[in-house]
């Protein structure tokens, strides 16, 4: 069905720079065509839980970052989240470690639950609600940098990105852990 009325996608690959904001879908031969407000831009399609965008200019599904829907054209399906986080769109707070999924450096949030985001193709995310530190931003993000800035947490720095979204996936979850629970939640990173 046509479910993404009221989206607004922003393409952010610099030869591109189009913004897209599609009102409503509706069905029409199995393909949804939304309004839009440019003329030259209006046929999305949805594949099961990814929508795509075809204009006269290219073809995009969406990801959801903060809140907001960039639209992200197919040809980068297949790059890891981190580097589409980074390298095209800009949020540069999950940073590149080990680039091997052990260092938990490029930690992310997908729906609330923490990822290694230079483990995960961007393709794979679907709808998923990505979360990265630029974009941590409620009372327990505050709490957070608060402890982190008062019992000096920070080594050589480059991973606190990461410690401070796993740290934060667990409260959110268990706002009191045991000692044991700590371990295991942060052990990744
Ligand atoms: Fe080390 Fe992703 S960069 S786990």
């Amino acid at each position: 069905g046509c479910r993404v009325g009221g989206i607004r996608a922003h393409i952010a690959s610099r030869p591109i720079g189009l913004e897209i904001v599609a009102h409503a879908g509706r069905e029409i031969d199995g393909v949804c065509r939304f309004d839009t407000e440019r003329a030259d831009i209006f046929v999305g399609e949805s594949h099961g839980d990814v929508v795509f965008f075809r204009t006269q200019h290219v073809l995009a599904f969406v990801l959801h970052v903060n809140g907001k829907a960039v639209a992200v054209p197919p040809e980068w399906a297949e790059e890891s989240l981190l580097h589409v986080l980074r390298e095209r769109i800009g949020l540069v707070g999950a940073k590149y470690g080990c680039g091997a999924g052990l260092c938990g450096a490029c930690t992310v949030h997908v729906d609330g639950q923490p990822v290694r985001s230079c483990q995960t193709p961007v393709g794979t995310v679907g709808k998923g609600k990505v979360t990265t530190l630029e974009g941590l931003n409620d009372p327990l993000a505050e709490r957070l940098r608060k402890a982190w800035l008062e019992i000096d947490v920070m080594q050589c720095g480059y991973c606190q990105a990461g410690q401070l979204m796993s740290a934060h996936a667990l409260l959110k979850s268990n706002a009191r852990p045991s000692a044991e629970e700590i371990d295991a939640a942060m052990e990744g990173n």
